[in-house]
């Protein structure tokens, strides 16, 4: 069974993609994770994300940085957001996702393009979302539990551009497959939302 798990920044994608994982045994890839590795190793090389030698070169990044927990940062998503607009970066990430959702198996994979490029033939795609209010609370309480001194106007600032970007892009812009569910996270606690994600796949399978 592959699970596609689409939706914007801190919409609570990951986290159902995780519950989802774990309530069916199955192995789970966050490809932010992919995006923001590539995103880091250009600025460690002193390149720039935006432009696109430079960030087609970071995807040779070195494998041990997908556990490194400097990608967890704001800036870290926010390279990510600017390499992923690039199709030749978008191409060399393809490969490795297509082969982690086509275990035997099954998977659960969670980003932006899962269900409409990664994993069309996906059994169960859910498009999870959240206002964009909700969305930046989200963030800045995450932030602030890490220590992170950041006004709340910056954080919305920011989920807002990095929703126009991915949703504007013209490779694999962040959009609803047509035959995904909508999960709208907004008044949804964790485990209410989980519980939901799990209703909605088990009507698909
Ligand atoms: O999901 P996360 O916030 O970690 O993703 C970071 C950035 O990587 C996104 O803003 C998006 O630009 C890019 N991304 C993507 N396609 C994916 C996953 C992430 O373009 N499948």
């Amino acid at each position: 069974m592959i699970i596609a798990v689409d939706g914007p920044a801190a919409s609570g994608k990951g986290t159902i993609a995780r519950a989802l994982a774990r309530h069916y045994g199955l192995p789970h890839l966050d490809t932010g994770l992919l995006y923001r590795a590539v995103g880091v190793s250009v600025e460690r090389a002193g390149g720039d994300p935006a432009d696109p030698a430079d960030a087609l070169a970071g995807c040779d990044f070195d494998p041990a940085l997908l556990g490194d927990p400097a990608l967890k940062t704001e800036s870290a998503g926010r390279a990510a957001s600017l390499v992923s607009v690039h199709p030749p970066v978008r191409a060399a990430l393809l490969d490795r996702q297509r082969a982690f959702a086509g275990q035997p198996g099954g998977a659960v994979l969670d980003g932006r393009d899962i269900g409409t490029v990664i994993a069309p033939q996906a059994d169960a795609k859910l498009f999870v979302t959240a206002s964009s209010r909700v969305r930046a609370e989200r963030r800045f309480h995450e932030l602030e539990r890490m220590g992170a001194d950041v006004p709340f106007e910056a954080v919305m600032a920011d989920i807002i551009a990095r929703d126009q970007r991915d949703a504007g892009r013209s490779t694999a812009p962040l959009r609803q497959a047509d035959d995904a569910d909508l999960l709208d996270t907004s008044d949804l606690g964790i485990d209410a939302a989980v519980q939901r994600a799990i209703s909605l796949v088990e009507a698909r399978t």
